[in-house]
C-alpha cells in the first residue's frame, strides 16, 4: 500500500468508529463478493438479497457494474490492467462502506484469483465473504442476456471473459450458488440465512 504523503493528516483517528455505526445500525458489516461470468447472474441475484437484508432490516448496499463502470471507473475498460484498476477503487470503496457498518453486496465478474486476492487483501479477510455464481458458460451463451456473447464470437467485443479473457473459478468460495434449475430468489434466500448470523452483533 502506498505510504500517505506528508500533508495529508488522516481524520480517522478523530471520526467515530465502526463499532459506534454498528451499534446506531444494530448489524455488523461485511463485503459480500459476489464473482462469475458475464450474465451468470450476479445482479439479479444481489438484487434479490438487497430486498431480503432491507426487509430483514439491515442495512445494505449494492455496488454493481451499473452504478460504478458508468461513474467512478467510467475511465476504465476491459484489459487486464483496467479491471485490476476497477476492482481495485470497488474494494476501497466498498472498505469504506463496510467500516460504516454496511453489509456491501459487490457484483463484479472480478474474473482471476489475482484480482479476487487484492480485493479480499483491502477490504480485509474476516469482512470478506466470496461468492461464486456459478453459471456454465454454456448457459451464459446461450442466455446472452445483453448480446455481448455474440459480439464476442464474431471479435467485435475484444477481451472478452470466457471467450477471449480468462475466468478462472475461485477454488474456495464460502458460497457456492449454482444457477441452473434453481431460481435467484432461491439463491437469495440461501445467501441470507448465510449471512444472518455472521451480520448479528453479539
Ligand atoms: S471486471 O472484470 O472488471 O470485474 P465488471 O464486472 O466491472 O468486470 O464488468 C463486467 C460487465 O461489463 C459484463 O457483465 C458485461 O456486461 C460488460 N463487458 C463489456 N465488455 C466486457 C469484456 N470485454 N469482458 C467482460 N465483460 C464486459
Amino acid at each position: 500500500m502506498a505510504a500517505v504523503p506528508e500533508h495529508i493528516h488522516p481524520v480517522s483517528d478523530r471520526l467515530l468508529q465502526r463499532a459506534d455505526k454498528e451499534a446506531l445500525l444494530g448489524q455488523r458489516g461485511c463485503v459480500v463478493w459476489m464473482t462469475g461470468l458475464s450474465g451468470s447472474g450476479k445482479s439479479t441475484i444481489a438484487i434479490a438479497l438487497e430486498r431480503r437484508l432491507h426487509r430483514a432490516g439491515r442495512y445494505a448496499v449494492v455496488l454493481d457494474g451499473d452504478n460504478i463502470r458508468a461513474g467512478i471507473n467510467s475511465n476504465l475498460g476491459f484489459s487486464e490492467a483496467d479491471r485490476t484498476e476497477n476492482i481495485r477503487r470497488i474494494a476501497e470503496v466498498a472498505k469504506l462502506f463496510v467500516g460504516n457498518g454496511a453489509v456491501v453486496v459487490c457484483s463484479f465478474v472480478s474474473p482471476t484469483v489475482a484480482i479476487r486476492d487484492q480485493a479480499r487483501a483491502i477490504i480485509g479477510a474476516a469482512d470478506f465473504i466470496e461468492v461464486f455464481v456459478d453459471t456454465p458458460l454454456e448457459e451464459c451463451e446461450r442466455r446472452d442476456v445483453k448480446g455481448l456473447y455474440a459480439k464476442a464470437r464474431a471479435g467485435e467485443v475484444k477481451h472478452f471473459t470466457g471467450i477471449s479473457a480468462p475466468f478462472e473459478a475461485p477454488p474456495h468460495p464460502h458460497v457456492h450458488l449454482a444457477t441452473v434449475g434453481r431460481t435467484p430468489e432461491a439463491n437469495a434466500d440461501e445467501l441470507l440465512n448465510y449471512l444472518q448470523p455472521r451480520i448479528t452483533l453479539q
